[in-house]
C-alpha cells in the first residue's frame, strides 16, 4: 500500500476549502476530467471591470490534492486579471499550497488551473456573442 504524506497548508484546503461551491450565472464555465482516476473538476469565474476575476469558486469530485489544489488557484487567481491568472503554473499552486505534494498527485494539481482556463474559453466565447 503506498502512504501518501501531505503539507500542514494541502490539508488546510482540504479541511476548510474556502471557494468551494458553485457560482449562479457564472461569466465561464470549465470542465475538465482526470482520465487516470476518473476525477471531475468543474471551475465558475464571475469577471468584472478590466476583465478582473471577481469571484471564482469550483466543484471537485476529486482527492485531497485536487480538492487543496483547486482551493489554492482559486485563492490566488481571485482579484487577478484573466490573462495573468492563466499563467499561474503548477509549480506556483504547489509553491502555494508550502511547496510540496507527493510525486503520485502531482498530476491532481494541474487540474484546476486546466479548469480554469476552460473556464475563461467558455467566458471568451460568450462574450464574443
Ligand atoms: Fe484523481 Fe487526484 S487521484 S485527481
Amino acid at each position: 500500500m503506498i502512504t501518501v504524506k501531505y503539507t500542514n497548508e494541502v490539508l488546510k484546503h482540504f479541511q476548510n476549502p474556502e471557494f468551494m461551491g458553485e457560482i449562479e450565472n457564472a461569466d465561464g464555465k470549465g470542465t475538465v476530467g482526470n482520465a487516470k482516476c476518473g476525477d471531475i473538476m468543474e471551475v465558475y469565474i464571475k469577471v468584472g471591470e478590466g476583465e478582473v476575476i471577481e469571484d471564482i469558486k469550483f466543484k471537485t469530485f476529486g482527492c485531497v490534492a485536487a480538492i487543496a489544489s483547486s482551493d489554492t488557484l482559486c485563492s490566488v487567481a481571485k482579484g487577478m486579471k484573466i490573462q495573468d491568472a492563466l499563467k499561474i503554473t503548477k509549480q506556483d499552486v504547489i509553491d502555494a499550497m508550502g511547496g510540496e505534494v507527493p510525486a503520485v498527485k502531482v498530476h491532481c494539481s494541474i487540474l484546476a488551473s486546466e479548469a480554469l482556463e476552460e473556464a475563461v474559453k467558455d467566458y471568451e466565447k460568450k462574450k464574443a456573442k
